[in-house]
């Protein structure tokens, strides 16, 4: 039987969010219903009510979640009622041409659920990031669910599932941040701080935070950064410079993804560094770089997609770091807050007093 719980809908393009009631079919074949316990709130979330991915208006939002498995469709067999899930919008297809290279986390064919949640009177919702978990249950594709520690705070290891692993990855699989490295990031939201926790995590020696926000900045000293720079007081390339010993970083990540913070990555690494692009441009942005530069400078400069992550395999390794005290998943957990609050979660965003707000359900 088809039911009918809460959740969160950006009806319109801009207009703020409302609680409506929401109909959730019966999984199908390859489906599971997950019955939500926690779910963070991303500055997608707001990009989707702002009209800024598509206009595949009534949105079902939320994205950032863990749950308990309560139903599986036909032909399941990796999870099953009961397990306790981290959410994932990689899936991964296992046939596509990135899943047959062996390299299933750039994988081009990702699965959703393909019955879709509506509102009451029938009309179809587009759930965010083919997850819509800012309600008591959602419909998902089994392979979205990934098995983690039942013990876990939900609120903190629903995280995972976007902002904090596209953060970690950034720094631990996109830029393969070594012992003994020098790492700086620009930025330093929910993202950048978990960039500098995966610098951390993988012994960098020096973990330099920027950001034009001090609070911001305090935020990153905790997770730690070892040095903090404002960019409103400084010039952001000679400040990491005379971090480095003149020579600038090994591994720069720009958490904000504009043009004049890219650049100030692209300048700010050491000869054969590499550079990691994790926060989203709009269309209309462009860089120009004179060419010699790309090539006198040598190095990588690269993009992270959800932090190349594999959730099969980062997922539960991270909440294992995270039981054992060694990845301090609580720190981005500013507030916790309930279903009608999610409009007021975004204008808190928006002014940069919270890292993460987390929905509890
Ligand atoms: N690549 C991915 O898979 C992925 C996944 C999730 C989010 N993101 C993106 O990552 C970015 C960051 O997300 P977030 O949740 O941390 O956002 P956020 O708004 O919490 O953080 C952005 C931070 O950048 C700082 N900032 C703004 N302009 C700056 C400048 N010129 N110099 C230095 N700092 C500046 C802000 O003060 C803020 O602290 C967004 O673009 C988001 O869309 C990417
Ligand atoms: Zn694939
Ligand atoms: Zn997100």
């Amino acid at each position: 039987m088809p039911q009918t719980v809460r959740g969160v809908v950006a009806r319109t393009k801009g207009a703020p969010v409302t609680v409506e009631n929401i109909v959730i079919p019966d999984p199908g074949p390859g489906e599971a219903v997950v019955d939500i316990a926690a779910c963070g709130v991303c500055h997608t979330d707001l990009h989707y009510r702002e009209g800024g991915i598509n206009d595949e208006f009534p949105f079902l939002l939320g994205h950032e979640a863990a749950g308990t498995v309560e139903a599986v469709g036909e032909g399941v067999t990796d999870v099953a009622p009961g397990d306790f899930v981290v959410l994932n919008w990689r899936a991964v297809c296992g046939n596509c041409r990135a899943c047959l290279r062996g390299r299933p986390w750039y994988c081009f064919n990702t699965h959703n659920a393909t019955q879709k949640m509506t509102l009451e009177d029938g009309t179809e919702l587009s759930p965010a990031l083919g997850i819509g978990a800012f309600a008591d249950k959602t419909l998902v594709a089994a392979g979205q669910c990934t098995k983690v520690d039942p013990e876990a705070s939900p609120a903190a290891v629903g995280l995972l599932g976007c902002g904090v692993m596209a953060g970690l990855g950034a720094a631990i699989n996109t830029g393969n941040v070594q012992r003994g490295d020098s790492v700086a990031v620009i930025g330093c939201g929910g993202v950048g701080n978990a960039a500098i926790a995966g610098a951390r995590l993988a012994n960098a020696a020096k973990i330099i935070a920027i950001d034009v926000d001090d609070r911001k900045l305090e935020w990153a000293t905790n997770m730690g950064a070892t040095h903090t720079i404002n960019g409103k007081d400084l010039d952001v390339v000679k400040a990491v410079q005379d971090l480095t010993d003149g020579n600038g970083a090994d591994v720069v990540i720009d958490a904000v993804g504009r043009p004049e913070t890219w650049k100030q990555a692209f300048y700010a690494r050491d000869l054969a560094g590499t550079v990691v692009l994790v926060g989203v441009p709009t269309p209309d942005m462009t860089v120009e770089l004179p060419l010699i530069d790309v090539f006198g400078r040598g190095g990588s400069l690269k993009s992270s997609w959800y932090g190349d992550c594999l959730p099969s395999r980062d997922f539960p390794m991270l909440v294992d770091l995270y039981q054992q005290g060694r990845l301090d998943l609580d720190a981005f957990v500013t507030e916790k807050i309930g279903i009608d609050d999610v409009e007021a979660a975004f204008t808190k965003m928006h002014d940069g007093t919270v890292l993460r707000s987390v929905v509890e359900l």
